[in-house]
Parts: C-alpha cells; structure tokens; sequence
C-alpha cells in the first residue's frame, strides 16, 4: 500500500506523517496534518462503514478516537492490540474530544485475543482485581494514571529540593548500618562469604549517609529505594519503598525542620494538582470533596498532648494509651480526625522511643526528644524527622549504653570534628501517593509491590 502523500514510499515507511504522541495530538492545533501514532486500542465499534477506535499510547488518559474505513479490512483488530495507525489529524465534529484520526492506514502490530486477556472492553475494574496482573495491569486506565502521576510526583519531589538549594546525594543501597535499630533488616547473601568481611543489608535508610554529607554541605537530600523486612499485613506497608530524605545543617530548632517537611508536601501537591488535573481527577471521582487531603492547613500537636487527647478516649483503642507507648495506626487516624482532618505534626516524643541519633530535649520529668512525625489522613504516619544529637559526650552515652559505641565509631567521629546541630526527615513516597490519591491500599501506588508473603514477578 503506497502512501498518498507522493513520496513513492509505501505507508509503513513513509517519512511524511510525524510521529506523534497521542497527548500532542489531542492538543494539536495542527488539523488535516499527517500522523502517526502507535498504542493500544480501548475499544472498538462499528457503525455503517466505519471503525471507532480509541488508541491510547500511556502519554495522556483520554484516548485519541480514530476512523477507519471498514474496507480497510483490518485484520486482527481487537480490544487490548497493538497497532501503528497513520491519517490525518481533523477537527472532530464530536463535544466530547477537539480531534479525531482519519486514518489511512492501521497496521495490527501485536494481536490480542480478548477472551484470555483479564481486562474487558468498558469495564471497570477495582484496583484489587487489576493487582493480581502486575504484568498487564499499566495496560488498564487507573494503573496508567497512577504511574504518570507518580513518574510525575518524583519530579516534583526532585524540583522542590532542586529549587531550594539541596544537592542530592547517591546513598548506598547496601550497607553494614541499621540505621532505625529496628532490626528489620534484609542481608545481602554473597556466594563468597568473605567478599565484605561485615554482614551486609538493604538500606532500610539513607539517613546516616546524608548525615555525613551534612558535614560539609548545608542541605542534601536522597530519594532512592528503602528495604524493611517488617512481617505486617497492613495496607499500608511495604517491604520495597521509596523515601525522599532530607538533612539539613545549622538547624536549630524542630519548627525550621517542619516548615521544610510542609514546603515540601505543599509544593509537590500543588505540582500534581496542577499538572496532573485529568488523572488526579480520576482518582478524586471516587472520593468526596472533604474526604480530599488539605494542604493548605497543617496542625501542630506534641507527643504528651496527644496521650492526652486519647487518654480520654481510651474506651475507643484497643492499644494503651499511655505516656510512653508508641502511637499505633488506630491512634494516628484518631488524632487526624480530631484535629480536622488535616496533617497533624506530633512533636516531642519520650526519648526511649526514638532510635539513637535523635537529640535529647534534656527536659524534666518527661524526658523527650526533638523528633516529629507527619500523620495525615488516610494513611497515619507519612514523615519521620528528628533533630540530630550532634553532642558528641551524649550521643557516646547513648551509643554505649546500647553497646553501639563501636559499631558507630565513625558516626561519632562526625561529631569530633566540626559538629554543628542538624537535623532531617523521610517522607515515604508511595504513602504520600496513597495520601493525595485517596488510596486505601499502598500496593496500588508502586509499579511492582513487594511485601511480606508477595513477591510477583
Ligand atoms: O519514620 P521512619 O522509619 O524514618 C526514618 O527512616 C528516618 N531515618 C528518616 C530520616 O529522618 N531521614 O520512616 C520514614 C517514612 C515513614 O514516615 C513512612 O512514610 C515511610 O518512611 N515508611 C514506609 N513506607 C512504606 N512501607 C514501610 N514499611 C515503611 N516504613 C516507613
């Protein structure tokens, strides 16, 4: 089949109609142009002598409409194929999309046969169903919006940080550290058991190594891949994350490391509020305007005002309420909803529930420490921060209490020379999605979950 633009050249190799996403298309004001575009077809119907098809290529979440003649005799053309379609881009005379594809020629790439394939024409599927494929799930339109707006969400993520003076630091996925001391660590199996002569793990943190950095740079950040062997269930843990962390120098107080932690949630949603409207919008549809995450508006509570607030609301809880415990995720969504169902920032927590690093509050009789955490609605915890104890006679008193004075000879060292106060934070990634998505389970926000009992693929 010859290409009618008069090249000579037969219309698979015809250099004429340019190649073009179905996002540029869909704006194009380029009308009675020649394209080509290649996708997946959506749907397919006829009517009279014509073919509608809707072929979307993973670059926007409305399809492109194309006609095709029926003569065309197309063979293979079904819902879910692969095909490589060139036209001329119209005016559609349709309300529901601006332009439309004439097609000349539409070439079947790649067959698919629509009794086997999971994903049925014009039917919506639940995000627990389209889970079980993660092979073919990016094919369906909610899984296609959630990876643009998270491709999306990282750039913002890496725009804020780069906007603010941050340099960002490669940390090491394989480390001897564990960093939070929780113990949830993977080790790195090596055939030659000397190859490290240390035991090895999966970071669960790059905090350690930005504070490092933080001795010589004012502001780094790391946004890579987090490993936890936690043994939970929960919809909202992960054994493979992505957390943006940030350490900051001459920082001297909690409130300065909080206004960073809003900047940052702030920026990168009004970003995908604003960039990513339509597929945003498909996420919102399913839930109320209120049920929405704010961030305009942040609150701010400590540790002790918290036990209190739940103290008496005990009857409630089916975890303990008091001083000292950890606040669990029945606690959390408890203190979201009581203070407006806005991200809550809890302040201050006892001191023996923090890991090492944390600074001291040296306060009396509740002995606290300058760490914060971020809840927000939905989701619970979604930031971690602390200042940093960057005396060095306090952290060599905690580290050997611990019997950890060894272990972190180096870390202190980063206080022997030119110690200033500093402090960081960690912003779960995928939970941060499932905030501003409104979504009930983590595994739906990350290209490929990994969690305890699940490893598909
Ligand atoms: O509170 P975490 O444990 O803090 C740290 O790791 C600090 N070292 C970070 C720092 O200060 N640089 O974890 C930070 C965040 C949590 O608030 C949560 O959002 C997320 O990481 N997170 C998880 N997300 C998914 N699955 C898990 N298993 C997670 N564990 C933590």
């Amino acid at each position: 089949r010859f290409c009618p633009c008069a090249t000579g050249r037969t219309q698979q190799y015809c250099t004429s109609a340019k190649n073009i996403s179905i996002r540029d298309a869909l704006t194009s004001l380029d009308t009675g142009s020649n394209i080509r575009i290649r996708g997946w077809v959506r749907s397919v119907r006829s009517q009279k002598n014509h073919l509608f098809l809707h072929v979307s290529d993973g670059s926007s979440l409305q399809p492109l409409q194309v006609i095709a003649n029926s003569d065309l005799n197309i063979r293979g053309l079904t819902f879910g194929c692969a095909v490589d379609i060139t036209g001329s881009l119209e005016k559609s005379p349709s309300q529901k999309q601006k332009v439309e594809l004439q097609a000349q020629r539409v070439e079947v790439v790649g067959e698919c046969d629509p009794v086997d394939f999971p994903f049925k024409i014009k039917e919506r599927h639940s995000l627990e169903y389209i889970r079980q494929f993660p092979h073919l799930r990016c094919r369906t339109n909610s899984f296609g919006s959630l990876l643009r707006i998270r491709s999306e969400a990282a750039a913002a993520i890496h725009s804020y940080f780069r906007d603010n003076g941050f340099v960002q630091i490669h940390t090491p996925i394989i480390t001897s550290n564990d960093c939070e001391g929780a113990g949830e660590l993977f080790q790195v199996e090596v055939k030659n058991p000397h190859f490290f002569s240390v035991p090895a793990y999966l970071t669960v943190s790059g905090q350690l190594h930005l504070e490092v950095m933080a001795g010589a740079f004012p502001a780094v950040y790391t946004f890579g891949p987090t490993f936890r062997a936690e043994n939970s269930q929960s919809r909202r843990h992960l054994a493979e994350f992505y957390m943006a962390e940030a350490e900051i120098s001459f920082i001297e107080s909690l409130e300065d490391l909080m206004k960073v932690m809003e900047d940052l949630f702030k920026t990168s949603t009004e970003h995908l509020l604003s960039q990513c409207a339509e597929d945003m919008g498909l996420f919102h549809k399913f839930i109320s305007p209120g049920q929405r995450v704010r961030h305009d508006t942040l609150s701010i509570i400590s540790y002790t005002e918290a036990i209190d607030i739940l103290s008496r609301n005990s009857e409630q809880f089916t975890f303990k309420t008091e001083w000292g415990c950890d606040l669990q995720t029945e606690h959390e969504k408890f203190l979201v909803k009581h203070c407006g169902n806005v991200p809550v920032f809890v302040t201050d927590y006892p001191y023996d529930l923090k890991p090492f690093y944390a600074r001291d509050n040296q306060d009396q009789p509740r002995h606290t420490a300058a760490a914060v955490d971020l809840l927000v609605p939905g989701v619970g915890e979604l930031c971690g921060g602390s200042l940093r104890e960057e005396r060095l006679e306090l952290l060599k008193t905690r580290l050997a209490r611990a019997g950890l004075e060894d272990t972190y000879a180096w870390y202190l060292q980063l206080r022997q020379f030119g110690s200033v106060p500093h402090g960081g934070f960690g912003m779960g990634f995928e939970r941060y999605l499932q905030c501003v998505l409104g979504v009930k389970n983590i595994k739906d926000t990350i290209p490929f979950a990994r969690s305890s009992r699940s490893c598909l693929l």
